[in-house]
């Protein structure tokens, strides 16, 4: 196993070097040209490639409405110049809420968000002109096993999962009539199904063009997805049933466009963990997640991709130089975890040509994302190049390719998780690094 390194290269050429030396293919195009490109996702125009990937800012007041950070934060990205912006998290249930200051999507907070999503449009049209429309996307979430509705772990949990275990403690799960966790029944998951029905409608009444039925990083309905030891529920136990939340809530006759974001693979051994070989091996096999998505392409036009529980193995999904509060740096290469989740996106998307697959975990390489993007397109390894913690910390990054064909090294976001820090210290999220309103430690203005 190639050891872990922080980023150090001070040329495209070193970095190449490397990723030859650890045996990696990594997608490379000298020309950023393709990230520009326009795309049709069902008949609605997205300006170009680049994709704010969803980040919680927890920065909501005690009834999930977007605040003044919010519109800050989505602001910034719009005026960045990203052609589709994907919101975070947004909960349909406040007791499946990951902090306290999660945003909900509800009957009280449906103007605040259609405020939002016009302060979004107006501000790109204002400085792109008509045609720069950024494809805007709203992700719903229940959390689950993680979630923290007061600030403090309030696990509800579906599976028994002994790797995952009790969320805060990590270990097995102790007695069922210990305060949490919480077992969710049927009659459980079938209100919380209730809620993301309504919050399909509640996302087209608030103009978004899509709406992300979230099933990655361990929530409820990731949960679900791994759930084989639950074959006593209508959700659990056969692919079937394991898939059916997710079937009842995509079929909803809504107009707007749905979406998919899914661990396309979670290294946690089956029965365990989704997307991996059902011999008990870490060994990822796709058998079953393209099952899934041979299944919902026809309604479902738009998946994001990403990988595993970061409770778990945050570098799975996010590779990084630093962990939160200076955890051990993992076993692994950045560059190794970057190509894993670089390759599964890669393979959906040339078995599914038809949709529109976005790319994740890139922020680590810096200001040469852009090279890695452009190769990943040119390769038609996804469609769109999606940034997370860059987002925070460059949201104007799309505006300086477009402009000067190149990013500024000095506005990089340097994957040291002071974002990650803010979250699990129940604070607003940003960059703590590149932007003046987190740099005090993220207690300024919720
Ligand atoms: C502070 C923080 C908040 C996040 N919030 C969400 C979220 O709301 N929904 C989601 O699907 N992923 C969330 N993520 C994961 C990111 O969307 C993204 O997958 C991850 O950071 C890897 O991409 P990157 O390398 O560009 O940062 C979050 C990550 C961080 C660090």
């Amino acid at each position: 196993m190639a050891k872990h390194e922080k980023f150090r290269f001070k040329s495209a050429d070193e970095l190449r070097a490397k990723s030859r030396e650890l045996g990696i293919e990594l997608p490379w195009s000298d020309s950023v040209d393709l990230l520009l490109q326009p795309a049709v996702i069902q008949g609605i125009r997205v300006p170009n490639r680049l994709t704010v990937q969803p980040m919680e800012g927890f920065d909501s007041d005690e009834n999930g409405m977007p605040g003044e950070l919010a519109f800050r934060r989505y602001g910034r990205y719009a005026a960045g110049g990203s052609g589709m912006i994907w919101f975070e998290a947004a909960s349909v249930l406040a007791d499946g809420r990951s902090n306290p200051h999660q945003l909900m999507i509800t009957d009280e907070t449906l103007d605040q968000f259609k405020k939002l999503t016009q302060h979004i449009r107006n501000i790109a049209a204002e400085k792109y002109g008509p045609d720069h429309r950024p494809f805007l996307v709203l992700q719903l979430t229940h959390s689950g096993r993680y979630s923290k509705p007061g600030g403090d772990f309030q696990a509800k949990i579906f599976s028994d999962n002994p790797i995952l275990g009790v969320p805060h403690t990590r270990q097995p799960i102790p007695d069922t009539r210990h305060p949490i966790p919480i077992f969710y029944s049927d009659s459980d998951i079938d209100a919380v199904k209730a809620a993301y029905i309504h919050g399909v409608e509640l996302a087209e009444l608030a103009g978004f063009d899509a709406v992300d039925v979230k099933a990655c990083h361990g929530y409820l309905l990731h949960e679900m997805l791994y759930a084989f030891d639950r074959s006593d529920s209508r959700y659990g136990g056969s692919f079937e049933n394991r898939t059916s939340f997710l079937r009842e809530v995509l079929n909803t006759p809504s107009k707007i466009i749905k979406a998919v974001r899914l661990s396309g693979f979670d290294l946690i051994p089956y029965p365990n963990g989704f997307g991996m070989k059902n011999d008990g091996s870490d060994v990822i096999d796709p058998l079953e997640v393209k099952k899934l998505i041979s299944e919902f392409a026809p309604i479902v036009p738009l998946w994001n991709i990403t990988a595993g529980v970061p409770r778990l193995a945050a570098h799975v999904g996010r590779p990084y130089d630093r962990g939160a509060f200076n955890a051990p740096p993992p076993d692994e290469h950045p560059l190794i975890g970057i190509e894993r989740l670089i390759r599964i996106t890669g393979e959906l998307q040339r078995a599914f040509p038809g949709l529109s697959f976005v790319g994740t975990g890139y922020s680590w390489l810096r200001q040469y994302f852009p090279n890695v993007g452009a190769g990943i397109l040119e390769k038609k390894m996804a469609t769109f190049i999606g940034l997370g913690r860059s987002s925070f910390a460059y949201p104007d990054a799309p505006l300086d390719l477009m402009n000067h064909g190149k990013l500024d090294p000095k506005k990089n976001c340097i994957t040291c998780s002071k974002c990650t820090e803010f979250m699990r210290l129940n604070v607003p999220a940003g960059c703590g690094v590149r932007d003046v309103q987190y740099k005090a430690g993220g207690q300024n203005g919720r």
